[in-house]
């Protein structure tokens, strides 16, 4: 053979070679799961159901190869005071559905956040307008050190108090019954003080919507400093961050993060979803390619932004898994009752959609 042609071919051939084991390598090496693609820098999460309020229990709607995404989860209604508390006394406590779940994460090595321990829409029979501020205080006290001890090492992280500042005006959510027994805001230094009492070690999360709003994040801050909240336990702030495909801007989520980097605070994104409408008097429109391209490049950038603050940011928790199950499908002005929307990372029937791909593979 022509020596010439015998080197050509040769050389031919290790160049085939070695683009077949970079495409090989490169392939072994991409994430398989959220969880392996986000192992260096937070949580990936998602709320869930466990049987409340008759639903089916997570791992019966969703099979391992979805469900093995993630390495926290978290609650949509199961651990809301109104499901655990009935009466006094822990004998009255409804804890089984988080049990159920807890069982559930010990087995995959799955972390649980905590949902919430005090909001104005589920206060059960713990406090009303005409009760006195001690009998309030004192039900405050026996819920949370009862139901934060019951979980102690068990659930890392809670969110402690959940919307309790004011949309304009004043700081506080005044109309709260708990902002009323008390006359003043102190109940929420009094859960931080509790909690942390029952269990030192958990994370302690003040958690709300709109904390990309400067105005609404100044009012936060400013109760975190009033009320002296770090010294009471406070570790971190939850942003709930239901977004939609335009709003909030990269920009308003780096501002948010860089202040609470800057109060040596961490931060939960506790629900996150996006929003296909964006405006709840839109007609129903369908799951074009366009708009799965749109929701794709916007879940993109949103986790390009959590990752490059993963400095501050610890957990990511989506709220909900599949477009199955989601509360943005009543989220419509009325007379619309009911609006398909297509805000979570798996469809209908479980499948991963494009924006899934899109976060696994961010780069
Ligand atoms: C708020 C609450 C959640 C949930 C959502 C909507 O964000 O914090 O627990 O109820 O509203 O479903």
């Amino acid at each position: 053979m022509n020596k010439r042609f015998y080197i050509k071919k040769s050389s031919l051939f290790i160049v085939v070679v070695a683009f077949a084991v970079a495409v090989i390598f490169t392939g072994c090496n991409r994430p398989e799961t959220l969880r392996e693609a986000y192992q260096d820098d937070f949580y990936i999460g998602a709320a869930v159901t466990v049987g409340d309020f008759q639903s089916q229990p997570f791992y019966k709607m969703y099979d391992e190869e979805v469900l093995k995404n993630y390495s926290s989860f978290s609650t949509e209604n199961a651990m809301k005071p109104e499901v655990v508390y009935s009466d006094r006394g822990p004998e009255h406590y409804r804890y089984k559905y988080a049990e159920d779940l807890l069982r559930y994460a010990n087995e995959h090595d799955i972390v649980v956040r905590g949902h919430t321990l005090l909001w104005h829409q589920s206060v059960a029979k713990m406090v009303s307008v005409n009760m006195s501020k001690e009998e309030a205080r004192a039900n405050l006290e026996e819920f949370i050190s009862n139901y934060v001890g019951h979980f102690k090492g068990r659930v890392y992280a809670w969110d402690v108090a959940n919307e309790v500042i004011s949309d304009s005006g004043e700081v506080y959510r005044e109309r709260s019954p708990w902002y009323i027994a008390y006359g003043g805001p102190e109940y929420i230094s009094d859960a931080f003080m509790f909690a942390h009492a029952a269990d030192p070690d958990a994370e302690l999360i003040y958690n709300d919507y709109s904390v990309v709003d400067s105005a609404k994040r100044a009012r936060i801050k400013r109760m975190i400093v009033e009320l002296k909240l770090k010294e009471k336990g406070l570790t971190g702030v939850g942003i709930q961050a239901h977004w939609n495909l335009t709003y909030p801007s990269i920009e308003m989520i780096n501002e948010t993060l860089d202040d609470f980097r800057r109060m040596g605070l961490t931060v939960h994104i506790t629900e996150l979803d996006i929003d296909c409408y964006g405006d709840p008097d839109l007609p129903e429109q369908e799951y074009t390619s366009k708009l799965e391209k749109k929701l794709a490049d916007r879940y993109e950038e949103i986790f390009l932004c959590f990752r490059e603050n993963n400095d501050v940011v610890s957990s990511v928790t989506t709220w909900g898994i599949g477009d199955d199950h989601t509360w943005l499908h009543k989220f419509c002005t009325r007379p619309i009752p009911y609006r398909t929307n297509y805000p979570l990372l798996f469809d209908y029937k479980g499948e991963a959609k494009k924006c899934f791909y899109s976060i696994l593979y961010a780069k």
